[in-house]
């Protein structure tokens, strides 16, 4: 693939806030998916439907779509694509009485991580994410793929090559349109990027149904970012102000910056469609929201310029 854009998913409203502890107002989540949208993001998780008590944050995912200003994003896929994550049958019920139009399935390569976040085995997983995508696609509604631990899982080490291909044809066999690799807590590094998107072509898997989802643990997200679009990859996954982490992936930081992601693919003359300096300013406004240090290295350099 030589073509010189990126689509860029910004998963800061579910990602980037789902391990938030205090729990913030649903006025401030609605107000960061319409900033996000403004700066020319095309692509927004905007939450989840999952336990509210395996995800206290995002309990208030009903009242974030049903939003007015939500509700038109939603209304205009598939120019704009507003996923929401969805782990049963349950979360896309309650999605479809609010006419969401994507949806995100998840599933772990990893036995440990599949048992805490999802309590179910991987291959109970794949067949509930089956499950969600046949009735989703059955009324219409895209579906996106999630797999996790592509490198290493929190409880059981290092993941085999074999154990992604398996979830990736599963999830491609049940009709998600696109796969996003997730390296859950943040472990990879470029090298493992190669050997894994070879190892995934090479068994048949066209890479333009591939995207990366990095964490940013040991500071590799930009740099696993270029490794996997030198292997062709083209979608990549980030989060505002670099925000992020799953609760039951101890150790995980937050997600990629967006900022640090625009500002990297810009200074190659890629295009991303989004307005960087604006973006720079949601990041600065989110994490003055949350109290908490912005993650992004751009977006502070870029506020301190
Ligand atoms: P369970 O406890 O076995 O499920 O959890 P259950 O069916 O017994 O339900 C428990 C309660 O949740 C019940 O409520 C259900 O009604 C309710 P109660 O009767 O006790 O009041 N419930 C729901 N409510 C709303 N929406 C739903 C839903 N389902 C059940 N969809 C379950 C199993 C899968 C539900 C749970 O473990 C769960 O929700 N897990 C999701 C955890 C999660 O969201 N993790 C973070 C996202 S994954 C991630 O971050 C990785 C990713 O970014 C990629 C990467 O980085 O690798 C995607
Ligand atoms: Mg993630």
């Amino acid at each position: 693939n030589s073509s010189r854009t990126v689509r860029i998913v910004e998963v800061g409203p579910r990602d980037g806030l789902q391990n938030v502890k205090e729990i913030i107002p649903t006025a401030t989540k609605i107000e960061l998916i319409r900033k996000l949208c403004a700066t020319g993001l095309q692509n927004i998780e905007v939450t989840s439907m999952v336990s509210p008590r395996a995800v206290p944050q995002l309990a208030d995912g009903k009242a974030v779509l049903e939003d007015t200003q939500v509700q038109q994003l939603l209304q205009i896929h598939p120019q704009t694509r507003a996923p929401v994550l969805i782990p049963n049958i349950k979360g896309l019920d309650i999605a479809m009485q609010y006419g969401v139009k994507e949806v995100s399935v998840f599933v772990s390569a990893s036995e440990g991580f599949s048992q805490a976040n999802i309590k179910c085995s991987v291959q109970q997983g794949l067949d509930n994410s089956r499950k969600v995508a046949e009735r989703a696609l059955s009324h219409g509604i895209s579906v996106r793929g999630y797999v996790s631990c592509i490198f290493a899982c929190p409880f059981d080490g290092p993941t085999p090559h074999q154990a992604v291909l398996h979830c990736v044809k599963e999830l491609l066999d049940m009709g998600c349109y696109e796969i996003s690799l997730g390296d859950t807590i943040g472990v990879g590094a470029p090298t493992q990027v190669r050997s894994l998107v070879s190892f995934l072509t090479e068994a048949g898997i066209p890479v333009g149904k591939l995207a990366g989802h990095f964490h940013d643990t040991y500071g590799q997200a930009m740099a696993n970012v270029w490794a996997a679009y030198h292997c062709g990859v083209r979608v990549f996954d980030s989060s505002v102000a670099g925000l992020g982490g799953c609760p039951y992936a101890p150790g995980a930081k937050g997600n990629l910056a967006t900022e640090d992601l625009v500002y990297s693919l810009h200074t190659a003359g890629i295009d991303t469609g989004v307005n960087l300096s604006q973006l720079v300013d949601v990041g600065a406004w989110i994490s003055q929201q949350l109290s908490a240090p912005n993650s992004s290295r751009a977006g502070n350099a870029l506020r301190a310029a």
